[in-house]
């Protein structure tokens, strides 16, 4: 069930992937001072702008116990969200794009945008593909603009060919949270006999419907039966595909960083992708927080090395 925009709680977690934007847009902006480029921030999935931080279960579990209301209140971290980030960081964007389809979001983003009046901010309700797709054609027409584009969905909701939209631009950076463990491949279920508008996800989360093969295998049982199955990691045959595809689309990606939650479990991939490799080493360098797929730093053991900060 989709939660509600009043309760808005994030896992500890988010912390970083918020980090890692932020690291991101200052460099952006140290980068871009001297040029004369008009500046756009586009936040796809952007959220209510603030969230509170869940204390792990544990802890949770004894505040609860001995703790009233308020001190349980009071005991929850806040933090800006991806919206706020943006506004707040460096030099600033000459405009703002903040789509989300949830109305009790989208008010409290405006609350957001009065709270920053002297900015140009532009609050959107409505389907991030649908918004991100006809604004990359704007873009697309000036071409004095640059931009970067956080996309942050919970689920496969960011359609590829909105990704695509984007980097037929050439003028656009995207940070892509992909939510691979945490959601994609709990689509991707043991049995082929996928639900049917499971597999319409996946189609327009991939762009194509290749990820079949890639998830599944024909074998043989002893009987002389053949089965489809679930193959082995498909997880990271999925993130490949989609790597390789963002590498093709911009030009120039880094190895992927996995961001796990408090129990040490996989939850998503933070991906990004340019057409400049001017954006690369800064990239890299704020990835490196997370465990990095394939990279000559730290690498998550057992994965198969797939990956490699790559250009064309
Ligand atoms: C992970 S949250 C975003 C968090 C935010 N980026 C942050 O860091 O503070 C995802 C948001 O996407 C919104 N959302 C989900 N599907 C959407 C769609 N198709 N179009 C626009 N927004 C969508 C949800 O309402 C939710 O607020």
């Amino acid at each position: 069930m989709k939660k509600s925009h009043a309760e808005n709680d994030v896992g500890p977690w988010a912390k970083q992937k918020l980090g890692a934007l932020e690291s991101y847009l200052e460099a952006y902006h140290k980068v871009m001072a001297k040029q004369k480029f008009e500046l756009i921030y586009i936040d796809a999935f952007a959220g209510p702008g603030r969230s509170r931080i869940r204390a792990s279960g544990q802890v949770d579990a004894e505040l609860d116990l001995f703790l009233d209301a308020e001190q349980k209140a009071a005991s929850r971290e806040f933090i800006a969200g991806s919206p706020v980030v943006a506004l707040r960081t460096g030099r600033g964007f000459d405009r703002y794009y903040f789509f989300d389809n949830d109305p009790g979001r989208v008010k409290l983003l405006e609350k957001i945008k009065e709270e920053h009046s002297n900015k140009v901010v532009h609050v959107i309700c409505m389907d991030a593909n649908s918004g991100v797709q006809k604004l990359a054609r704007k873009i697309d027409e000036h071409h004095l603009v640059r931009a970067v584009a956080f996309l942050d969905p919970y689920g496969p909701n960011l359609h590829w060919k909105t990704v695509q939209s984007l980097a037929e631009t050439r003028k656009v950076d995207v940070i892509i949270n992909f939510p691979l463990a945490m959601a994609i491949n709990r689509l991707v279920t043991k049995s082929p006999n996928i639900r049917e508008n499971w597999v319409e996800l996946l189609d327009k989360c991939f762009g194509s419907h290749d990820w079949h093969d890639l998830a599944y295998e024909v074998k043989g049982d002893m009987f002389g039966h053949e089965r489809s199955q679930k193959r082995e990691r498909t997880d990271m045959r999925l993130l490949h595909y989609y790597h390789r595809r963002l590498e093709g689309a911009f030009g120039h990606t880094v190895a992927p960083s996995l961001v796990k939650n408090t129990k040490r479990a996989p939850l998503y991939y933070l991906l990004w992708a340019s057409s400049n490799p001017r954006g690369k080493p800064i990239a890299d360098h704020i990835m490196k927080f997370g465990v990095r797929i394939g990279s000559k730093g730290r690498k998550e053991r057992r994965q198969p090395s797939l990956f490699s900060s790559s250009s064309r």
